[in-house]
């Protein structure tokens, strides 16, 4: 065989092997009122291909499902325990001491990255943690490094993109943002002395929902898009371009050089009407075979470490930035696909396995009631309260349902909410039945859930909820009575 011939097949080999899915990351979230058993979550990670998770913060749950895994664990330190952290060495100290020391040394968890607060510098928290978020990570960096671990696990801090702009459109142009400025070189200096990644979540779904010119095609990798022309570099995907001025930004302030990982990126399917299962496809198939192509940005030619956001649904989240924030999941809450990707190397998706259901009934508006019946919009609006009802505005997938399949969606997503319990549907003044049939549509756009049976999976274990959890549990269960109290 001549020479060449070997080069093209050894070529071809190294190229096949370089599509072969290296390790796909992901955001593992908690905010659902029916979360799946945390040992299915880790088996549909590894089913998929992912083999590095960030989390929001150290559940012990998760953590524990999280040992001895494979899988290499960011976790995260809310924002609320910023301020005690900031002022307090030995808050800080504790913290480590038992949220990582304690899972890497005798559980077996991969810990890799604490992740200092989650986006502590956006715009709409008006500088709350602005002051606190560096000291904050001066402390769990020390802290770190008192417990033997300043090698093997680095601090860093999420912070969404916001925190650097360009003011011609241009990435070149990049800088970070001038009310911040001097508290991020800080802080990237700091990060940079201790060998430690940047984090940064990028969303080029926000770029579109928060101007309707936006061009739509440039928020996809497929191309498709009129190039952003930065000297002799065309931009045709927001994600290049928004990373490039990152890079821009850093090289400018004298660290170019130091490493960065995308903290989440992602697409919602609902709740929007940009957010569906067909765009979210097209984003993270475009993001996956980015991600197994290794191919880096103009400015950066090795890409860094992404974390999709996310892996599952979480329909208590906070809706404030907008009905989509409950569906950003690569899989339903449930760990049910969404849509299909390719995850390279001749891989699909892969659903849970071993998910208990409640049983098969549905809570639907009663046929003989009357959908101008007077009372039927309070009912609805009380079942929204305590329930998720982000499917059903304009745009989201049962945006197009009727008066009589709006009032049904809504009394079971309730109904199923509170696990079907007695008594559940039969809060709405005799307007709801209970069914046996599948009220979704045939198509399985707009599904009207059942819930996760939370307690046949309980496991048979000592209970660990600590004195201060008991009393946020208590005082949320007698909020919750006095809500229902007041309404009913
Ligand atoms: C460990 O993390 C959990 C979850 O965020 C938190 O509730 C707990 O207070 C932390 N432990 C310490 C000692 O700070
Ligand atoms: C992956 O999914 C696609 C689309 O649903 C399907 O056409 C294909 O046969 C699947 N491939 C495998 C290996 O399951
Ligand atoms: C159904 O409910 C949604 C959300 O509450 C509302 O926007 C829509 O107008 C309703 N449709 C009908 C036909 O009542």
């Amino acid at each position: 065989m001549d020479h060449f011939l070997q080069f093209v097949i050894a070529s071809i080999f190294l190229f096949s092997i370089n599509e072969v899915v290296d390790g796909l990351a992901c955001n593992w979230g908690l905010q659902a009122s029916h979360r799946l058993q945390p040992d299915i979550v880790v088996k549909l990670m590894k089913d998929n291909g992912f083999n590095k998770v960030k989390l929001f913060e150290a559940d012990p749950d998760a953590m524990e499902a999280l040992a001895k895994s494979g899988i290499q664990v960011m976790v995260g330190i809310p924002n609320d325990m910023l301020g005690p952290i900031a002022s307090s060495v030995s808050v800080a100290e504790r913290w480590v001491d038992k949220n990582v020391s304690y899972y890497l040394s005798n559980r077996g968890v991969d810990i890799k990255y604490v992740a200092v607060g989650n986006e502590p510098f956006l715009k709409t928290y008006n500088n709350k943690f602005t002051q606190i978020t560096f000291p904050a990570l001066q402390n769990i960096q020390a802290a770190l490094i008192k417990a033997g671990l300043g090698r093997d696990v680095k601090a860093t801090v999420p912070l969404n993109a916001d925190v650097y702009q360009s003011d011609s459109g241009k990435p070149s142009d990049g800088n970070f943002r001038p009310d911040i400025h001097t508290l991020m070189v800080s802080i990237v200096k700091f990060l940079h002395d201790n060998g430690a990644p940047l984090t940064i979540n990028i969303y080029p779904f926000l770029s579109l929902y928060a101007d309707p010119h936006f061009p739509a095609d440039f928020a996809f990798f497929d191309g498709g898009a009129a190039p952003v022309v930065d000297g002799s570099i065309s931009y045709t995907n927001v994600f290049e371009a928004n990373y490039d001025t990152l890079i821009s930004a850093l090289e400018k302030n004298g660290f170019p050089s130091v490493p960065v990982i995308i903290g989440e990126i992602g697409w919602p399917t609902d709740g929007n009407i940009n957010a569906n299962p067909q765009l979210a496809r097209r984003f993270n198939q475009g993001l996956i075979s980015r991600i197994n192509s290794g191919r880096g940005t103009p400015r950066r030619p090795t890409l860094p470490d992404i974390y999709m956001f996310s892996l599952l649904d979480e329909d208590t989240k906070s809706i404030d930035p907008g009905n989509f924030e409950r569906h950003w999941g690569v899989f339903y809450f449930d760990g049910a696909i969404k849509y299909q990707l390719d995850l390279g190397g001749g891989r699909n998706l892969t659903a849970a396995k071993g998910v208990r259901y409640l049983a098969r009934q549905w809570c639907v508006m009663a046929p003989d009631a009357n959908v101008a019946d007077p009372r039927l919009p309070q009912s609805m609006s009380n079942a929204c309260t305590y329930a998720d009802c982000t499917s059903l505005g304009y745009g989201s997938s049962c945006g197009q349902l009727d008066a009589r399949g709006n009032a049904s969606y809504a009394f079971n997503v309730y109904y199923q909410t509170m696990n079907q319990q007695k008594g559940s549907c039969e809060r709405f003044d005799k307007l709801s039945v209970i069914t046996r049939i599948d009220p979704s549509n045939r198509d399985g756009s707009c599904r009207y859930e059942i819930m996760i049976d939370t307690g046949k999976h309980e496991p048979a274990k000592k209970p660990r909820t600590s004195a201060a959890g008991k009393i946020t549990t208590a005082f949320s269960a007698a909020v919750l009575l006095l809500k229902l109290l007041l309404w009913g």
